[in-house]
């Protein structure tokens, strides 16, 4: 525990009580999505796979739905940065040509083999990288640059037959859990306009969760696709850490401890499409995984916390969350008849310290402050929070507020890195043990729901539930639950390094019992 983060914490809980009463007022704006997506919308990436193999639609008409329905939202939502819709379509008048002419031939088995997602369309995280559209990733000094390779995930879901639209909104260079950025503003969440869908893949989270998109490549460094996923009431999984290739991500650091902390990942409506995501995502590394190995939900230990730690200086779990945590268990084991555990891991209740202090113990951490014409000197915080505030400045709010994080590294003293790296690694040792191959832990995604946008500058803190699995290297899963007066509310599954399946098992039973992603409407 750190007193300095302790004292930031009641400082912003005595913020959010404060404010509280500006936010009621934005609260009675209430304008979500209108419209429901077309039954065809509501499948999963998997089914629609299926329907294009067997003939029952066209490449041509799903791409074509799709694209639609991106139209019709977008101008709500403000989630698409750059597209290739033409270039779309032409891709899938390719697939049903060569489709028709397999299965002419007798040569269909041929062509779907290695192929899964053949024919079916997907969106991507602009900083994951779509060669030929924007990879600025919401940075103002990058206007207009584009990528000139496809990111490796992003390959790799092109070659088992997915087809990309187009490439959606992030905060400036994703440093942030509100999509919003200097360059192509801020991104809604259909649920309800006036809060943010998270982020930082806040662009996909929006139009997953409005059927513009089926699936998503997305990318996680401290909750990036969770937090998102769990605001806009679909699936996202955080895989363990070196087994999805990250090439070609903006940003990426030099620092060894990088890849461990990022991982590229995969968004979905339907929790069957993660496994099938992972799969494709892997490329060489997928037998790490044993993504097909059965897992026999009767024989899996379950272990729940409904928060990190009962403490005044942090952000209380919402109760409806909790809640959804236990109904969980309580499935699991009445229905499923998995073991429940009572044990709890204590040394969560320093996730702000540890994440904190390993996060930005990183090389080259991006630096909002650095001034292009003299790179020895950094420009002045506050003449650029100033200029922030009352327009023209050329950083955006959060960037800026990640750099003054990043500077005092949140009144952690350097001294003490070695204390909280000892921490994770006790933490990491136990968890993996206790965890082993059948056991996965119930935990909070954030510790509230989609809140209002800029409401990050005063809840930020829920992030702890996230970002420590980054730094232990963990895979996690968000997974919706349901709706609480309109708005999504998830939790999150967490299994131990290489355990994936096991929280993508889960997902799908938890699916079926809590009725997963249901449209806004
Ligand atoms: C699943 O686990 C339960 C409880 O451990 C066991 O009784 C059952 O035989 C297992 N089923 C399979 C298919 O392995």
């Amino acid at each position: 525990m750190e007193v300095g983060v302790r004292l930031l914490g009641v400082v912003l809980r005595i913020l959010n009580l404060l404010l509280a009463p500006l936010f009621w007022l934005r609260a009675r704006d209430r304008r979500a999505l209108q419209r429901a997506p077309q039954p065809l919308l509501l499948r999963s990436a998997t089914e629609h796979a299926a329907a294009v193999r067997k003939g029952e639609i066209t490449s041509e008409e799903l791409v074509k739905a799709y694209i639609d329905r991106v139209k019709e939202v977008n101008p709500l939502l403000n989630a698409v940065v750059d597209e290739r819709y033409r270039a779309a379509l032409e891709d899938a008048k390719e697939v049903d040509r060569r489709l028709a002419e397999a299965r002419k031939n007798g040569k269909l088995d041929e062509l779907v083999a290695g192929k899964p997602l053949l024919g079916v369309p997907f969106t991507v995280k602009e900083s994951c990288s779509l060669a030929g559209l924007s990879n600025a990733v919401g940075c103002l000094e990058y206007a207009g640059r584009k990528a000139t390779k496809d990111g490796e995930a992003v390959r790799l879901v092109k070659e088992a037959g997915g087809i990309p639209l187009l490439v959606s909104n992030t905060p400036e260079l994703c440093l942030g859990w509100e999509t919003t950025n200097l360059l192509k503003g801020t991104t809604n969440n259909p649920y309800c306009l006036n809060r943010t869908p998270g982020g930082s893949s806040g662009g996909e989270g929006a139009l997953l969760a409005s059927g513009a998109s089926a699936v998503s490549v997305a990318s996680d460094i401290a909750g990036s696709i969770r937090v998102p996923a769990a605001f806009c009431g679909v699936f996202g999984h955080k895989p363990t850490p070196g087994i999805i290739p990250i090439e070609g991500h903006i940003p990426t650091l030099s620092d060894p401890q990088f890849p461990c902390f990022l991982t590229v990942g995969p968004m979905a409506r339907k929790a069957e499409d993660l496994p099938l995501l992972m799969g494709v995502m892997a490329g060489d590394n997928r037998p790490a995984l044993n993504l097909d190995q059965p897992v026999n939900i009767s024989s899996l230990r379950v272990y729940y916390m409904t928060e990190a730690t009962k403490s005044l200086a942090l952000l209380s779990v919402d109760k409806c969350i909790s809640d959804k945590i236990k109904s969980a268990v309580k499935y699991l084991e009445t229905e499923c008849g998995s073991t429940i555990c009572e044990e709890k891991f204590k040394d969560l209740e320093d996730s702000v310290e540890i994440s904190v202090s390993e996060f930005f113990s990183m090389k080259d951490i991006p630096n909002m402050l650095q001034d292009p014409t003299n790179p020895k000197r950094d420009k002045s915080l506050f003449v650029e929070l100033s200029k922030c505030v009352l327009g023209g400045g050329t950083r955006s709010l959060q960037g800026l507020g990640f750099t003054l994080i990043s500077k005092n590294n949140l009144f952690i003293p350097v001294t003490r890195r070695d204390h909280y790296a000892t921490q994770a690694s006790r933490l990491k040792e136990l968890l993996t043990k206790t965890l082993g191959d059948n056991g996965v832990l119930l935990y909070p995604v954030f510790n509230g729901l989609a809140h209002y946008h800029s409401g990050v500058f005063l809840r930020a803190s829920g992030v702890m539930y996230t970002m420590v699995f980054n730094i232990l290297g963990f895979p996690a899963t968000a997974v919706p639950c349901g709706l609480h007066r309109g708005l999504p509310v998830a939790i999150q599954v967490i299994a131990a390094p290489n355990q994936d399946r096991l929280c993508l098992a889960v997902a799908q039973q938890l699916e079926v019992a809590f009725g997963g992603w249901r449209p806004p409407h």
